[in-house]
């Protein structure tokens, strides 16, 4: 579809919001489901038999968002950005630390990893780029996040004995497909991302990755792709 123009939301998942926005999302992850089975790790019949309280649960997990795109209007009404038509859906996992074996303290870690996956976007809307705006959306969201964070870090945490502290930090953002195939691999290399290495999708939970696994399809070979972004964080004023 041409012409229109998208916004882009990563839903809040405090307790009280997602109680409003479960019903819609279930309704249309079981849908994608069923439109799209063989795009997804997950499958129809076992996300059907989640209950609402279970999925509640997960959707309030600080490390599972849920993306969403709309439609952009000129209608400023103040209302939620859940209520609005959704196009697309995709869950953006993270942050880890990228590290193994981890840190013995959290806050040494300046790499973090986000995990991008399970997208759909409804078919009147698709072949319009959708997905890549989707993609530099959720890409901005994790690099602020991270740098809000780091900078927060940055504050609480006195000088290291060295009196060195680095300000570089690296947000490495990661997509799974399960072909080669050219243009798939041209589509995601012309957003950034190039293939890193392949592995059992097991594999993911050691890289703590184990909310965004299905126990089904565990044995399953995938290819991780991956684009790494590097930043550095403002220096801290004087006190
Ligand atoms: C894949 C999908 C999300 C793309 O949405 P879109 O808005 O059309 O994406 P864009 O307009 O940005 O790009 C279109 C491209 O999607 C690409 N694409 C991106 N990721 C893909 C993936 N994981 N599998 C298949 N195609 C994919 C194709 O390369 C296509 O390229 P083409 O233009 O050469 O045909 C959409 O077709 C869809 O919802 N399909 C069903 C579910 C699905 O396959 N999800 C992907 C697995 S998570």
């Amino acid at each position: 579809m041409s012409g229109i123009q998208y916004n882009f939301a990563i839903l809040p998942h405090d307790d009280h919001s997602v109680r409003q926005w479960a019903p819609k999302f279930i309704e249309f992850r079981l849908d994608a489901l069923k439109a799209a089975p063989a795009s997804f790790s997950s499958s129809h019949e076992k996300e059907a038999r989640i209950s609402k309280a279970e999925w509640i649960s997960l959707l309030c997990e600080p490390a599972y968002r849920v993306v969403v795109g709309v439609i952009r209007t000129d209608d400023h009404r103040a209302l939620p950005v859940w209520e609005s038509e959704w196009v697309l859906i995709s869950n953006l996992y993270g942050p880890r630390c990228h590290h193994q074996p981890y840190h013995d303290n959290a806050t040494d870690c300046q790499e973090s990893s986000w995990y991008l996956a399970a997208s759909f976007v409804s078919p009147l809307h698709r072949q319009g780029g959708i997905l890549r705006e989707a993609y530099f959306a959720c890409e901005r969201a994790a690099v602020s996040e991270d740098k809000d964070l780091f900078q927060k870090r940055q504050h609480a945490q006195p000088l290291r004995l060295s009196g060195h502290r680095s300000n570089q930090f690296r947000t490495r953002i990661l997509a799974t497909i399960q072909s080669k195939a050219p243009a798939l691999l041209n589509y995601y290399r012309s957003g950034g991302l190039e293939i890193s290495h392949t592995l059992i999708v097991g594999d993911l939970a050691r890289w703590g990755w184990e909310i965004a696994l299905n126990p089904d399809g565990l044995d399953k070979e995938v290819i991780v792709l991956e684009k790494i972004i590097a930043w550095e964080a403002e220096p801290l004023g004087r006190l």
